[in-house]
């Protein structure tokens, strides 16, 4: 099988995916796209060797995970082992394990979801059957193995590196969603710090935020849980439940786009459904005029060409910032709790 590069998104999100590829790595080759996958088969062998060494998925925004595939074989259903572990026996030196586990996945759609307990007892039985050779279970080894099933007559049998690739079976993180959270919403600034803030980066107790657009108040939690102790929540809506009487949280009735705080805050959070450029441009003012000096935001992408859309913020940002004579950071990601939307977290970086 020729060498192929395996993708993981969103149900919906396999052109966004192909738009940031040949945006970013704009090698020749061809897209077999599937729904919740999409696949490229590079022309040149080179280039899959080049990208195996180099590309980080953390740094992509619509990829879950990205799979270096070296195998694709058609399944009997009688006997689907046999023939892994003969592929598996026979791959290249350069892909013989052993390896640091064995991750058995499938597309996150309906379909996807009747491979998941098949998955199970499938990955159990494989994983005895290599720890036995001594491939499987080597925390120190350099790669991970991926067997997808984008059906259960079909399997890609690929690899990631796994200091290069996202940690969570199928490239989304389990979450708990906390019990006196206001809101799901609050999963999504979660996992936002979890993806996209660096460990010096994170909220330490005692600071400030502003949240806009913060009602019922799933993000206000958030800040408030992670140590904040002075949240301006911003909106004409409702807060609900402990956040509506929260001592650290003071409520505003009033227009995001208008509100400044009297002081700098730590944090600006913000979730207002907006067109993305309005926010681009509301944020960069934020930064620019020193009301915060990082943020968290995430920009609402319901049209066809979000890679687009996207780019055409990030300049906005870049335009005022690096305009302004702001050295800074930004990360976008597409979140597994984000619908037609992509977060970011944006920084200023010292001189
Ligand atoms: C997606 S909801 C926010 C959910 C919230 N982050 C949570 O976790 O519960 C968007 C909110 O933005 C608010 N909003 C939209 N435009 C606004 C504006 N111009 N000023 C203040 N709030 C606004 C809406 O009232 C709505 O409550």
């Amino acid at each position: 099988m020729t060498h192929a590069i395996l993708f993981y998104c969103r149900p919906g999100f396999e052109a966004d995916v192909e738009a940031e590829f040949t945006f970013k790595a704009d090698i020749p080759g061809k897209w077999e796209i599937g729904q919740g996958f999409c696949i490229f088969l590079p022309k040149r062998p080179a280039d899959w060797d080049k990208l195996y060494r180099t590309l980080e998925c953390g740094d992509w925004v619509f990829p879950r995970q990205i799979i270096f595939v070296v195998e694709a074989l058609d399944l009997p259903p009688k006997d689907r082992l046999t023939p892994i572990l003969t592929a598996i026996d026979s791959l290249h030196e350069a892909h013989k394990g052993p390896w640091r586990d064995v991750w058995i996945e499938y597309p996150d759609t309906n379909d996807g979801k009747e491979i998941s307990s098949f998955s199970r007892k499938f990955g159990a039985l494989l994983d005895a059957k290599l720890a036995a050779k001594g491939l499987a279970n080597k925390p120190d080894a350099k790669a991970r193995l991926h067997l997808f099933f984008p059906t259960l007559e079909r399997v890609y049998i690929g690899f990631t590196r796994p200091d290069f690739s996202v940690n969570w079976q199928l490239g989304i993180p389990r979450l708990r969603m906390p019990t006196d959270a206001p809101s799901r919403s609050t999963l999504k600034l979660a996992e936002a710090f979890m993806m996209l803030v660096p460990e010096s980066g994170q909220v330490k107790p005692g600071m400030s935020a502003v949240d806009l657009g913060a009602a019922p108040g799933g993000w206000t939690w958030q800040m408030v849980s992670r140590g904040c102790t002075k949240i301006f929540a911003i909106d004409n809506g409702p807060m609900k439940g402990s956040m509506a009487i929260h001592p650290s949280v003071k409520h505003l009735r009033e227009d995001g786009f208008k509100y400044r705080p009297k002081s700098p805050v730590d944090w600006l959070v913000c979730d207002m459904v907006e067109q993305p450029a309005r926010i681009a441009a509301l944020i960069s003012d934020w930064l620019v005029k020193g009301h915060a000096r990082q943020a968290i935001f995430n920009f609402k992408l319901p049209m066809k060409k979000r890679w687009n859309e996207l780019q055409r913020c990030l300049e906005i940002i870049d335009d005022a910032l690096d305009g302004a004579g702001i050295r800074y950071q930004i990360r976008a990601r597409h979140l597994y709790h984000d619908r037609e939307e992509v977060t970011c977290y944006l920084t200023k970086i010292k001189r």
